[in-house]
């Protein structure tokens, strides 16, 4: 059975610092040139020294309640994507729900599934709304800036920081999202990791002095080709589970981790690149917050219109991917 929910207010919200390729030759050895050409992105926006997950989360949220034309006390659930939360615990949730002013609500987070995060978060909330039709806040929000070495050039160079954020509710709205695949291969969990900190490798002081305690490890190239087939793979399931084809689709809003994967998704789809969604140049991989941040984007930019079907795939860390199609 497929259960479709609706959405009634997008929000996505970046911070102000914006920090250039030029700004990374100056700390690691790297070229803008190099960095252009091997993954499209341009500059990315970094979180301000004060400024943390909840802020980011509060903000995005705060968009998506105004267009919902709703206040934080109308919301009856609260799902926040992450792997970069407010604090170890609790999560980033509970800081969101006592921010926003909501009831004593379910608020929690969905972490550890790296960029896919939000689409599987979306695909929770449907269900939740399935069972009772509540009105449920799904905010992606990273800041992938706290975590990356800013010694290694394969990693610091490819992150940003901001936060995207949906109000789904059982009807009403400018979209519905009509149905979502998700799918997992924890074989490759080791491909892109933060593996210091949980029960495994505790954050201790062996930890700090060998200088691995907090920073994102990734194999480039393997990420880089389970990118390209599961996100490949989950927009043509999605398609065909809500029996449309690859005519129908307005515009594909991959994960923005590199313009060479987005090219080679649409490639492999058949998709010409004007009707694949990209705004990495400006923003680098904002991790789960990119999804949902692009949608936003998108729909004020005039990318999405009225009446267009849009396919949003994603992947992330685990090696999780996800792909939603979404009705406007
Ligand atoms: O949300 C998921 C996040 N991660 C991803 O999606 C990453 C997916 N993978 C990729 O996007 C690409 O694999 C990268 C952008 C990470 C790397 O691109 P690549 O074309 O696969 O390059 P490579 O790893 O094969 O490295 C080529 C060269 C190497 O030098 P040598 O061995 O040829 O001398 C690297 O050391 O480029 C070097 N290199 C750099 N040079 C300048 C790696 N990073 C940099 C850098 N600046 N920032």
């Amino acid at each position: 059975m497929s259960i479709t929910a609706a959405i009634l207010g997008f929000g996505g919200y970046v911070p102000e610092r914006v920090f250039t390729n030029r700004d990374w030759e100056e700390l690691v050895d790297t070229t803008d040139e190099w960095i252009v050409t091997r993954t499209g992105i341009r500059e990315r926006r970094f979180a301000a020294p004060d400024e943390a997950t909840a802020d980011l989360a509060e903000n995005a949220a705060r968009v998506a309640l105004e267009e919902a034309g709703l206040d934080g006390s109308d919301i009856d659930e609260i799902i926040v994507a992450t792997d970069t939360p407010e604090v170890y615990t609790p999560d980033t949730a509970a800081f969101l729900q006592d921010r926003l002013g909501a009831g004593s609500i379910p608020a929690y987070d969905l972490g550890g599934s790296g960029c896919a995060g939000w689409l599987q978060a979306i695909d929770v909330a449907r269900a939740r709304i399935a069972l009772h039709p509540e009105r449920i806040l799904v905010v992606g929000v990273e800041l992938i800036s706290r975590i990356i070495s800013w010694k290694e050039r394969e990693t610091c160079v490819l992150f940003g920081d901001g936060a995207g954020a949906v109000v789904m509710g059982p009807e009403g709205g400018t979209a519905k999202v009509l149905d979502v695949v998700a799918g997992t291969d924890g074989s490759k969990a080791g491909i892109l990791t933060l593996s210091t900190g949980g029960t495994r490798h505790p954050f201790n002081q062996e930890a700090v002095t060998s200088g691995a305690y907090n920073h994102l490890t990734m194999n480039g190239r393997e990420v880089f080709r389970e990118a390209v087939r599961r996100m490949s793979e989950a927009a043509r399931e999605i398609i065909e589970r809500v029996g449309a084809s690859l005519a129908d689709v307005a515009l594909v809003v991959p994960h923005q981790a590199n313009q060479r994967i987005i090219d080679a998704v649409g490639k492999e789809l058949g998709v010409e690149p004007d009707r694949m969604y990209s705004n990495i140049a400006s923003y680098g991989n904002i991790g789960s917050a990119t999804v949902p941040f692009a949608l936003w984007e998108a729909r004020r930019n005039g990318r999405i219109r009225p009446g267009d079907l849009v396919v949003a795939a994603a992947f992330g860390a685990g090696f999780h991917w996800a792909a939603a199609a979404v009705q406007f």
